[in-house]
């Protein structure tokens, strides 16, 4: 880490603070733990199924930790991770899960919020909360998780929101919820008046364009409606395991929703690879430079797979 105010770098003769933001997403830690016959119910039976299937061959630890040593080497100031840690939402899970996030980074330096396989039976979010705690807490707080949660580092709001809910079997389906969003709203406009680069960090994509029937946010509209309203300078998800970049209308200009693919995605699955995000933001131009880092088609080692600046239209 290169400490929390960031960096600073030369442009056109100027020099401006930068802040390296790296995001990844939807590691799916494994292996899954032996659960036992009593603890499989409904939707964990037909989750475990899926995880021995196919989930077990899609996603490599060895590919996750690559990603991990190259994402280290670049000593971004901050980490975003947007959910899908564990499998099957299962309390062993989440311990193991830990291993892999506590090589990131401590909790100050590193911000998550939950995926709908964090959150798949009731019991699952606050076995997530019992050992992630520090980690989706806002600048501050204590007691229990509370989102949408804020932090405030080197010129950036980050504002995690939890769309993690329990579903019924097969469904993949989020939601934010009234509560969530009238007090993301209410932060979206405060950290605006103080003139931070905002960043939304939320597991699924506030967009129906770029997800499936059946894994959707079901208040995705409201969100893009309030997202629209209020602005952001950028929106950051996962649950999809594509990259994908949207827009949205804001009031002062394009608000970029950036999806990344899995974290530990087997190179050459179909239609999967595995990479994270360098997020090189300038909060005084309100621009960013994403920098996609990955595992080629085909397999190889993690590269640069693309780089552009964001908004592609000015604000
Ligand atoms: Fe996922
Ligand atoms: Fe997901």
């Amino acid at each position: 880490m290169r400490g929390q105010q960031g960096g600073r770098f030369l442009r056109a003769g100027v020099v401006h603070l930068e802040f390296l933001l790296a995001h990844l997403s939807d590691p799916h830690i494994g292996p899954l733990p032996r659960i036992p016959f009593r603890k499989l119910i409904n939707k964990r039976l037909t989750g475990a199924l899926n995880w021995h299937g196919a989930r077990a061959t899609i996603h490599s630890m060895d590919v996750l930790a690559e990603i991990i040593a190259d994402l280290a080497r670049h000593t971004p100031d901050h980490i975003a991770l947007t959910g899908d840690l564990v499998n099957v939402g299962y309390e062993p899970e989440f311990p193991q899960a830990m291993a892999a996030v506590r090589s990131l980074g401590d909790a100050g330096s590193v911000s998550i919020v939950p995926g709908n396989h964090d959150a798949y039976i009731r019991e699952s979010l606050p076995a997530m909360e019992r050992v992630f705690r520090p980690y989706m807490l806002g600048d501050g707080a204590e007691g229990p998780c509370r989102f949408p949660y804020l932090r405030r580092r080197g010129g950036v709001a980050l504002i995690g929101v939890n769309s993690g809910v329990p579903t019924l079997p097969f469904m993949a389906t989020g939601r934010v919820g009234e509560a969530q969003r009238a007090a993301l709203a209410d932060l979206l406009d405060s950290t605006r008046q103080e003139g931070l680069f905002r960043v939304v960090m939320i597991h699924h994509p506030p967009l129906k364009t770029v997800t499936r029937f059946g894994r959707n946010l079901m208040d995705q509209r409201k969100m893009a409606e309030l997202l629209g309203r209020h602005g952001a300078e950028l929106v950051l998800h996962g649950h999809n395991h594509r990259h994908s970049l949207a827009e949205i209308t804001g009031p002062a200009g394009p608000v970029p929703v950036l999806g990344v693919a899995s974290a530990s995605a087997v190179p050459g699955t179909p239609g999967h690879l595995a990479e994270y995000h360098l997020i090189a933001i300038n909060p005084a131009a309100r621009t960013a430079r994403i920098t996609r880092r990955g595992t080629p088609r085909g397999g190889g080692p993690v590269t640069t797979l693309a780089e552009f600046t964001l908004p592609r239209t000015a604000r």
